[in-house]
């Protein structure tokens, strides 16, 4: 079946519910989809922002993107469409916050928790990468928990076909960014994994390893020596195993970085020794920490400052949309239904397509999210879920207010061709 278009979607096909998420570029909306009271997460983009970031190639190339991809561990793409000011994309809704909202909330996962994360990510980032797209912006903000807890990657923005020559495209978070990103050199996928690395030591210290003010700063410091996680320094309940996973990936030179051989490397790491990837493939784990059924998300996501840049884009919406720009947006529409084994009719590679057999037999696990039913968690279930204290280093730590805010930006460096 593959792609649809269909011309009759648009703003008013949704009741908009609450804001969830802010981005560079307006807000993600809690929406329900009138015509089957489904309900999805919606990203509203200003275009008169995104052409005067210049970004309008990375917006198309995320919606390229996720028009090929359908996958467990990675957000899909439903709808998208546009009207004479904004671009909107309809995804499936996660309901568990992301994982900055869960580290600020929660300040600090058990070593199996954080386990469970990143082996999400893996499986997310494998099949990105098996098709020859580096993410480039993988931080805790844009990985959202489903209600059951398992992590999906979300907001492929800067994501970009894999090329030889891509030392301009310095585009990413500073916190997350590899070293050869931010000392603009040629880079491939394992970027991704230097984040992923870094996401991992956030989890297990309580903070990252190159704190800055800025970009410069963090840079500096990276320069300065190669952080490595001590036999000392490994807290109480975290593993060496868990400690050696995190130094290999944050190693600075590219080709010594763990995944650097493939990321079979990753997989095979003895953290990972007898974990079942098919399991956690067919959503068989239970996931060991489970999002509360609140809402899970900043209630201050809109601000005064939002109120003040919605008054500006009205004035930019007047100059930018003249007829010039009118056609940069062109076949943003998209209108994607799926067979019931998730087949699409692409050149879409999924690498976990040989766990199928038995995934078909238990898909409704899949759809569930989409029909965002919750099932009422059992009382034993809930007991089981033990969010920890915070260990005294991390105390220590936060008492300085290191934990990283919902500041982290993304700084959109690439110049549109
Ligand atoms: N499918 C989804 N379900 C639930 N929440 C979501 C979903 N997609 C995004 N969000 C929330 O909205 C936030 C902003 O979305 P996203 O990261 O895609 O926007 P962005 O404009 O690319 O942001 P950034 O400034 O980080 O680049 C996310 O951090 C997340 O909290
Ligand atoms: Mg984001």
């Amino acid at each position: 079946m593959g792609n649809k278009t269909t011309g009759d979607i648009d703003r008013n096909s949704f009741d908009f519910l609450s804001i969830i998420g802010k981005g560079g570029f307006g807000k993600v909306w809690r929406v329900r989809y009138k015509k089957n009271y489904k309900e999805f997460a919606m990203k509203e983009m200003s275009k008169a922002r995104i052409i005067e970031k210049n970004c309008v190639s990375s917006i198309i190339g995320e919606r390229d993107i996720l028009s090929q991809i359908h996958h467990p561990f990675i957000i899909n793409m439903i709808f998208s469409f546009q009207d004479e000011n904004n671009l909107y994309l309809v995804m499936n809704l996660f309901t568990g916050g992301d994982l900055r909202y869960q580290i600020n909330k929660n300040h600090i996962f058990t070593e199996y928790q954080s386990k469970f994360f990143i082996a999400c990510l893996i499986l997310g980032l494998e099949v990105i990468h098996i098709n020859n797209i580096i993410h480039r912006d993988i931080k805790p903000e844009n990985l959202v928990l489903d209600y059951k807890g398992y992590l999906k990657i979300t907001d492929f923005g800067i994501a970009k076909k894999q090329v030889k020559q891509n030392s301009n495209e310095t585009s990413g978070t500073p916190g997350y960014m590899a070293p050869e990103v931010m000392n603009c050199q040629n880079h491939t996928i394992v970027v991704d994994y230097y984040a992923m690395g870094i996401i991992c030591y956030e989890l297990m210290m309580g903070v990252r390893p190159y704190v800055g003010e800025n970009r410069n700063e963090i840079k500096e410091k990276i320069l300065a020596r190669q952080i490595m996680i001590k036999n000392h320094e490994i807290p109480n309940g975290w593993s060496k195993e868990a400690a050696d996973f995190i130094n290999n990936l944050i190693q600075r030179k590219p080709n010594m970085r763990l995944g650097y051989k493939g990321i079979n490397q990753i997989k095979t790491h003895k953290w990972f020794n007898r974990f079942s990837w098919e399991d956690l493939y067919n959503m068989k784990i239970e996931a060991p920490f489970i999002p509360s059924d609140d809402d899970n998300y900043d209630a201050n996501i809109c601000t005064k400052e939002d109120i003040i840049n919605n008054e500006s884009i009205e004035r930019l919406n007047k100059i930018m949309l003249s007829n010039e720009y009118k056609t940069c947006f062109k076949n943003y529409l998209f209108f994607n239904i799926y067979d019931e084994n998730n087949n699409i009719e692409n050149n879409f590679i999924n690498p976990h397509k040989k766990y199928e057999e038995k995934k078909i037999i238990n898909n409704n696990n899949h759809n569930k999210e989409n029909e965002n039913k919750k099932t009422p968690q059992s009382p034993k279930l809930k007991k089981r879920i033990k969010i920890p204290q915070l260990s005294a280093e991390a105390q220590e730590i936060n008492k300085y207010n290191l934990f990283t805010p919902r500041s982290t930006k993304t700084i959109v460096r690439l110049k549109d061709s």
